[in-house]
């Protein structure tokens, strides 16, 4: 590609719900192109094990490097808490997980130094956010619970259904009883249960890491000189390795607009 600056940023997830950092990317970084992956064929990420994670991650960077992207944002928790260093390092171009970014947000907002963290159980039982939140400050405290409930309520359009209230009730008691004033949401979905969740948190600061992220990849673009800084609309275009019933209504969904150019890849 001439300009380097006019290459896409690729980015992937599990499925459908990295569609909400892309949606966070589009509105921060309006004049990027982008390149969305949704392994939609081997989601879920949040109950795999680590080495799947990884080898699933490289297939994905080395399908991404086809495209001549410019960078790479790993939109999945699960798979930046299992595969962002072992990928990292193994690339040219700037690689960035969803993780970082939130936990420094965390680290600033907390008070009482008591943050929480939902996500799957993946993410959650990696510990990858108390190691990066003790590192920004040690007497930070960190409080995780895994809400894989969470993930099929979203997609299922509940984000607002007394269900979705019942079961967050459950899952935020823990959380409001170790006294937390900050929580990071740590799953790709889960920015969609921010009303919720701020309805039923009141006092906790919620971390949204989809914001967050747009916000970091906005920095290390501008750090490697590689914004694209506008010239006409910016391009979007989606691939799946499946394309799973009522996709594009979920996918539309999660990223606020329409989705005209779904492509179907095999990576194997
Ligand atoms: N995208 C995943 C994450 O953010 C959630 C869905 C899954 O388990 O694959 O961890």
């Amino acid at each position: 590609m001439k300009n380097k600056k006019m290459a896409p940023i690729g980015v992937f997830d599990s499925g459908v719900g990295g569609l909400t950092v892309a949606r966070e990317i589009s509105r921060q970084l309006p004049y990027e192109n982008i390149v969305y992956f949704g392994d939609t064929a081997r989601v879920p990420y949040g109950s795999k094990s680590q080495n799947t994670i990884i080898r699933f991650s490289e297939q994905i960077i080395r399908f991404l490097r086809t495209k001549q992207v410019k960078a790479i944002v790993i939109a999945c928790n699960t798979a930046s808490a299992f595969a962002l260093d072992a990928v990292q390092h193994e690339q040219d171009i700037p690689v960035l997980g969803v993780i970082g970014a939130g936990a420094k947000v965390a680290a600033e907002e907390t008070v009482n130094k008591r943050v929480g963290v939902i996500g799957t159980v993946g993410t959650v039982g990696s510990g990858i956010h108390e190691a990066y939140l003790k590192k920004l400050d040690p007497k930070i405290t960190v409080i995780g619970k895994a809400c894989p409930l969470f993930v099929p309520l979203v997609e299922e359009g509940w984000l607002h259904d007394p269900v979705t209230v019942e079961v967050a009730n459950r899952y935020l008691q823990e959380l409001k009883d170790k006294d937390v004033d900050t929580l990071i949401l740590g799953c790709t979905h889960y920015p969609l249960l921010k009303p919720l969740l701020k309805a039923e948190a009141p006092g906790i600061t919620l971390v949204d890491s989809a914001l967050t992220t747009a916000e970091a990849a906005a920095q290390a673009l501008a750090a490697a000189d590689l914004l694209n800084s506008g010239n006409g609309s910016a391009d979007y275009r989606f691939y799946v390795s499946d394309i799973p019933l009522r996709f594009r209504t979920i996918g539309e969904r999660f990223l606020g607009r329409s989705m005209e150019q779904i492509e179907m890849v095999s990576l194997g």
